[in-house]
Parts: C-alpha cells; structure tokens; sequence
C-alpha cells in the first residue's frame, strides 16, 4: 500500500488544472498562429508542465514513477489534440490546399485600373493646349436660340448656309439644340470686350441618323481670338502650334480658302496624315492630307452684332469636330465606338 505525500497530491493537482486550462484554450483558438503560442506555453522548453515536472525531483522514488507515467500520457494526450484541432483550424484558415498545384512564382492579378474616356481626355488636352498660349475656357448653353446660332452669326433666316446643317429645334418653343460651338463666341463676346482669347469645347447636336461617321451628337472645339491687330498669321501659328501638340509633333498644316457665312476670309485646314505621315494611306484616302477644322477672320457683321467696331476689332475663330480629329488621329473607322464604352475599345488609349 502507497501512502502519497501532500507534494504529491498538489502537483496532481496542478496536473490536472493544466490539462483543463489547455484543453479550454485548444478548442478556443482559431489560428494556427494562437496553438503554435499555447503549444509553446504548456509543452514547451519554458512551458508550464516542464515546469512542473521540475517539481519531481523533491517525490520520493515511488512517487516519481507514478508522476512521471501521469505526466507522460498527459503529454500525449495534450499533443494529440493540438494536432488534432491544428488540422482543423488550418483548414478554416487556409482552406484544403492538399493535392493543390500552387505556383508560388505567378504574377499576381492586376486591379482593372479606370481611365478617363478618350474624348474626355482629349478635351482636356484642348484645354492646357489653349490655358498654356494664354486663352481661357468658356462654354455656353447646348439649348440655344436661333439668334445665337445662326443670326449673330451672320447666317440669316433665308440663308441657303442653314441648310448646310439639319437642326433639331424643340417642339412649340422657339429653342434649338446647338448644331455648333460658335455660338458661344457670339454669348461671349455680348459679354466680355477685347483682348478675347477663349477656346470652347462642348456637344454639339444635329439631325443625322446614326452611321460609321454620323451620330445626332458630338463634339465640337471653337476658339476665338480677337483684338485690335490679331491676323491672319497669328491664326496660322497658332493652330500649328496647337495641333502640333494635340495630334503630332511633326504635323504639317495646309490652309485652303472655304466659305463660312461667320467668316471672310474662310479657310479650311488639312493637316498631314498621322497614320502615314503624308505618305498616303486609306485613312487619308490616299491623298497624304486630312481636313480638319474651318477656320477665318470673324466677319464685320458678327462683331458689329455684338457692339464691336470692326474698324477697330478685328480677329480669328476656327471650329474643329473632335471625335473626326480622334478618328483620324487614331485611325478608328467608326464613330459609334465612341459612345459603347467597350472596354476592348477603351483599353486601347493611354492611361492619364
Ligand atoms: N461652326 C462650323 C461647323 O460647325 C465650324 C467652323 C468653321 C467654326 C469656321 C468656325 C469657323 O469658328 O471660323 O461646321
């Protein structure tokens, strides 16, 4: 018969209040980071229940063996269960990757980064373009008047130039949605006097039906210069300067007479083709040259529409279709990419 001393009986004791301590956590703890932490608290080389066996050596020998035999299957025991309940926390934390082919060396997925829209861009571009040569942005109203539209503009009721463009005119009321942007010259020059630098961009309205190169809306870019002295070779710098920017470096500019009834003299600008740099490909229909934008000297009878003395004030506008401008730039042969938002087209511009 063993008689066991006090000593004995508390670190039983203490044995067992371990075994539950430890057990309550295992089955508390969610990763597999927490039971490497318990594992190392209890079992390990500092770990509470070597610590507790340190104790063995002040039991007499009958003791230490029966100890010693407790402890070890408790050891076993605490180790089954932590390996027990690690599978099941991996598999939580990590999902059953066993048998999984994983590729460490993989590039990660890139994050679909947006952009701005190629049109919302370039009109951007138009902008710093003209701000950089000192102009200033102005925009104006897309339902118009008639008299801004057309009659400021020298192109009076029975004027055979109002065929040139099909209005879309509201129903019972006398307004029109804008078929241009230079009406927005007239509105600014009814309220600002000389010098007049601005560039307007904007959407412009007409009655076409939808095709590759027709849409009933698009965008338009109109500038305005006007002084006592501004000409015809500040025109001509200018817009080299500017489209040399917004379409190509090296861009060369031809300028042929035209008629618009806001205008005299009236130019049309070609600008060499960006796709074959002159050389002549289907894009400039084999002629090395693209028309681009109308452009003259602001007629005596706009500016005396707005209280200008044309003996005194003189100057230049010029008015250019933008998503022409990009077609030819980019060589897209249908306008209606512009308004599908397919991201197989979109992908294609640059990012800002
Ligand atoms: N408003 C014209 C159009 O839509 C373009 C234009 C031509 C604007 C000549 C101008 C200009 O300012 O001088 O077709």
């Amino acid at each position: 018969m063993l008689l066991f001393s006090g000593l004995f009986f508390l670190m039983q004791h203490h044995l067992q209040e371990l075994r539950a301590s430890f057990l309550d956590q295992v089955s508390k703890a969610k990763t597999v980071a927490e039971l490497e932490q318990l594992e190392n608290a209890f079992l390990g080389r500092k770990g509470s229940i070597t610590n507790l066996l340190k104790g063995i050596k002040d039991l007499s020998d009958e003791e230490k063996k029966v100890f010693g035999k407790m402890a070890n299957e408790l050891k076993k025991e605490l180790e089954a269960t932590l390996a027990q309940r690690s599978q099941e926390v991996e598999k939580s934390q990590f999902g059953n990757l066993a048998g999984q082919f994983f590729d460490v060396s993989l590039p990660g997925k890139k994050p679909a980064v947006g952009r701005l829209h190629p049109l919302t861009k370039f009109i951007q571009e138009v902008e710093d373009t003209f701000l950089s040569m000192n102009f200033e942005i102005a925009e104006g109203p897309e339902i118009e008047d008639d008299y801004h539209n057309f009659t400021a503009l020298n192109i009076p009721a029975d004027h055979p130039a109002r065929d040139m463009q099909d209005t879309l005119w509201a129903k019972d009321i006398p307004f029109l949605l804008r078929t241009h942007t230079s009406p927005v010259q007239v509105r600014y020059m009814e309220s600002h006097r000389p010098p007049i630098r601005i560039v307007c961009p904007g959407r412009v309205f007409r009655k076409d039906d939808v095709d590759a190169t027709h849409s009933p809306m698009f965008h338009q870019f109109e500038g305005l210069m006007i002084d006592t002295k501004t000409n015809l070779s500040h025109l001509k710098g200018i817009l080299t300067i500017a489209l040399r920017r917004l379409i190509h470096p090296e861009l060369e500019l031809r300028f042929r007479s035209s008629y618009f009834p806001f205008v005299e003299p009236g130019l049309e600008v070609d600008v060499s083709c960006a796709n074959c740099k002159g050389k002549g490909c289907p894009v400039c229909k084999h002629s090395g040259w693209i028309e681009m934008l109308g452009c003259g000297m602001v007629h005596p009878n706009v500016l005396k529409s707005v209280g200008l003395d044309p003996q005194v004030y003189q100057g230049f506008a010029f008015g250019a279709g933008i998503e022409r401008l990009l077609m030819k730039k980019y060589a897209i042969n249908d306008i209606r990419l512009f308004y599908e938002n397919d991201p197989r087209f979109l992908e294609q511009f640059p990012h800002v």
